[in-house]
């Protein structure tokens, strides 16, 4: 990867890319004779610093009540039928997982699929999902299409290395059933005012995953995606040499099985970015004082209507 083309030695260049990767496209568009220089930059190492971002925003956040959490449910063809029990306990279940699952009883299924994919050097993909709670309604946009929060969040959850599918609330589902049993009705109770809610207005569902018109309203945001099986296969898949062109099996490169507990800790640094980037677009100022100001005016806007 030296800049320098006398530093370069042809002899170990990557040349037989993998299904999945970016390696083929990436020589292709860059003109690359060693796939190398692809890999190394479309590599998921990338999102460490997301994370790192993603973790001071996590604390902006809950400066003002608003918690990011999240799990897996489901790895390779092991999945936790829909959960039921409150976020704070699947969270709390989650913490307690070595694989960040959202019920301890999968746990061991999901290493079983795990170890047994690892020995016929294969690979797994799953399903991680995101919650945030405590915003208030109205983060996002109706009127501009690039402010959509739902579109932000898919944007971003899609921006992850192997995640290939986004549904904000129940997602996919919608399609197939009645609009009476997908939209969340209304409800209005002042006395949720007393126990510090920012409005009376509420929901006894939640199926538009706390988005509507793409802005928050007020009910926990949640999100869900799958990610693919992890590309560089022990076994290998076929591929072509690009120095021949003769059929060869693609290279390997150091990898893991599964990767699907990692990218939830991905998932919930990118979807804190994207919401305190919402945020501070609506009460944004110069120092926390300020913001807090500006938030708490506009609690007090919305707190009658
Ligand atoms: C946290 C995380 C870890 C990953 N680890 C690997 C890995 O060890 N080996 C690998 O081949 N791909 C890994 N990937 C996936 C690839 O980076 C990804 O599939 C590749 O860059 C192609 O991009 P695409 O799948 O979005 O099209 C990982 C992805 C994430 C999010």
């Amino acid at each position: 990867m030296s800049p320098l083309p006398e530093d370069r030695d042809p002899s170990i260049a990557v040349t037989r890319p993998r299904p999945g990767h970016a390696d083929l496209t990436g020589a292709l568009k860059y003109d690359h004779a060693d796939v190398r220089n692809v890999l190394e930059r479309s590599s998921a190492r990338e999102t460490a610093v997301r994370v790192a971002v993603g973790a001071v925003a996590r604390q902006v956040l809950a400066e003002f009540g608003i918690r990011v959490g999240g799990y897996v449910s489901g790895i390779g063809g092991v999945s936790v039928p829909i959960p039921l029990q409150p976020l704070d306990d699947l969270w709390l279940a989650a913490a307690g997982s070595e694989l960040f699952c959202c019920d301890l009883s999968f746990d061991e299924p999901m290493k079983k699929a795990i170890d047994a994919a690892k020995l016929s050097g294969d690979t797994l993909g799953g399903v991680i999902e995101v919650q945030v709670t405590g915003c208030p309604p109205g983060l996002g946009s109706y009127t501009h299409w690039d402010r959509k929060l739902d579109a932000r969040l898919a944007m971003a959850l899609m921006s992850i290395q192997a995640i290939k599918g986004v549904e904000v609330g129940m997602g996919f589902g919608v399609a197939g059933l009645p609009g009476s049993r997908v939209h969340d009705e209304i409800f209005h109770d002042a006395a949720r005012m007393k126990d510090g809610a920012v409005t009376a207005y509420f929901r006894q569902t939640n199926n538009a995953g706390g988005i509507e018109g793409g802005m928050t309203n007020g009910e926990p945001i949640t999100v869900r995606a799958a990610m693919k099986p992890i590309p560089t296969l022990y076994r290998p898949l076929r591929s072509v040499d690009m120095s021949t062109h003769e059929p060869f099996e693609a290279a390997v490169e150091r990898s893991d099985t599964c990767a699907v507990p990692a990218a939830l800790v991905v998932g919930e640094a990118v979807v804190a970015i994207e919401i305190l980037t919402a945020f501070l677009e609506k009460f944004g100022g110069d120092s926390l004082i300020e913001i807090r100001r500006n938030f708490l005016g506009y609690c007090q806007q919305i707190r009658h209507a």
